[in-house]
């Protein structure tokens, strides 16, 4: 059988599409379907659950294993970081890789072929949810090397979100599905797992512009400034408060699941700033979590920011930055900001 256009239209086939279309290049390609290959075995692994051993924490003799950003790794973390970096050191499609699980960057040694894309990732998120069998994920963001740097270190990745020339994330759910976006639309594709290939069912998500439904970790909230006091407040009154609607709430704990759920229904999910995290930032990393995510609900005609800023244009100072995040439905994320900046303005 020809393909044509009714046919499924594999990962593989959209990309090269992009390439003729001139909005890609060979290297990109290749380097979005190494992150999807990484992402079939990462699926793999969490989808054996116990079976495969992989639950649990990392570490040995009853020894937390901790990551750089202060956290204890599951197993699954540590796995996953493994799988991506492995897929990627030999492709000659990257300069180097950073990831929320790594103290540095690593730039591809002098031994391999070296690409001018940089890959960052977050390569299982929403961890806490591993061994309750819940919804995790993987993101990740593409940015090009600067001009004329060989070996990149940790500085040459502090580049504003609105630099990603790719981004995406793949949650394995139900289904495992990879949503990707290289600034022409937001495209979701869904594993086919027996013949092992993602095939796109969702060209061009477009995220409705209000909503009813907000996800926030409301545990936090004696701990939040003033401004997000307030806005969650008036999203509680519901129907009787000045916002005249009532609000439903989710929380799945895992930001890709989350944000899922945003893309494909509406929705804004925040998690601010707050007394327990403000020495910090913020609690989200800006380079592997907030950017991406915002890359792509941007090209879904959704917004996302920090609350006081357009998270795309935060210029970063550290590769484990952490940022507050708001990000989804357009008119719901610009009602937030409008609380903090009249807040600010006292
Ligand atoms: P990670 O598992 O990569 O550390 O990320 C967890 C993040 C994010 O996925 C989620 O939205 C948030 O942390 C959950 O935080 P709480 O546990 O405070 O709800
Ligand atoms: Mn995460
Ligand atoms: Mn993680």
């Amino acid at each position: 059988m020809s393909p044509n256009s009714a046919s499924p239209v594999s990962l593989t086939r959209h990309l090269l599409e992009e390439q003729r279309a001139g909005r890609i290049n060979a290297d990109l390609r290749l380097l979005i379907e190494v992150v999807a290959r990484a992402c079939k075995s990462i699926s793999i692994a969490v989808g054996k659950g116990a079976l495969g051993g992989v639950l649990g924490d990392a570490g040995s003799a009853g020894e937390a294993s901790i990551n750089i950003q202060g956290e204890a790794q599951k197993k699954l973390d540590v796995l996953s970081n493994e799988i991506l970096m492995e897929a990627n050191a030999w492709g000659g499609h990257l300069a180097g890789l950073a990831s929320e699980e790594m103290d540095h960057s690593v730039p591809i040694s002098d031994a391999q072929p070296r690409g001018n894309y940089l890959l960052l990732f977050d390569p299982l998120d929403g961890s806490s949810n591993i061994d309750v069998n819940i919804s995790v994920g993987t993101i990740f963001s593409v940015l090009r090397c600067p001009d004329g740097v060989g070996q990149p270190g940790d500085e040459h990745y502090l580049q504003p979100g609105t630099d990603q020339v790719a981004a995406g994330y793949c949650t394995y759910g139900p289904s495992t599905m990879l949503v990707l976006t290289i600034g022409h639309g937001t495209h979701a594709f869904t594993l086919d797992r027996e013949i092992g290939s993602f095939v796109l069912t969702q060209r061009g998500m477009t995220i409705p512009e209000d909503t009813k439904e907000f996800a926030v970790n409301m545990s936090n909230q004696r701990f939040w400034e003033a401004p997000m006091q307030a806005y969650v407040g008036d999203l509680l009154a519901g129907r009787e408060g000045p916002r005249g609607k009532d609000f439903n709430m989710r929380w799945v704990a895992s930001m890709v699941a989350d944000v899922h759920r945003i893309l494909t229904r509406g929705g804004i999910f925040s998690y601010p700033l707050d007394s327990k995290c403000a020495a910090k930032g913020g609690k989200l990393r800006l380079m592997y979590e907030a950017n991406p995510m915002a890359f792509l609900v941007e090209q879904a005609g959704g917004a996302a920011s920090t609350g006081r800023q357009r998270m795309l244009e935060v210029q970063p100072t550290g590769l484990h930055q952490r940022v507050p995040v708001f990000l989804g439905s357009r008119a719901e994320v610009e009602a937030a900001v409008k609380y903090h900046a009249e807040h600010d303005a006292g």
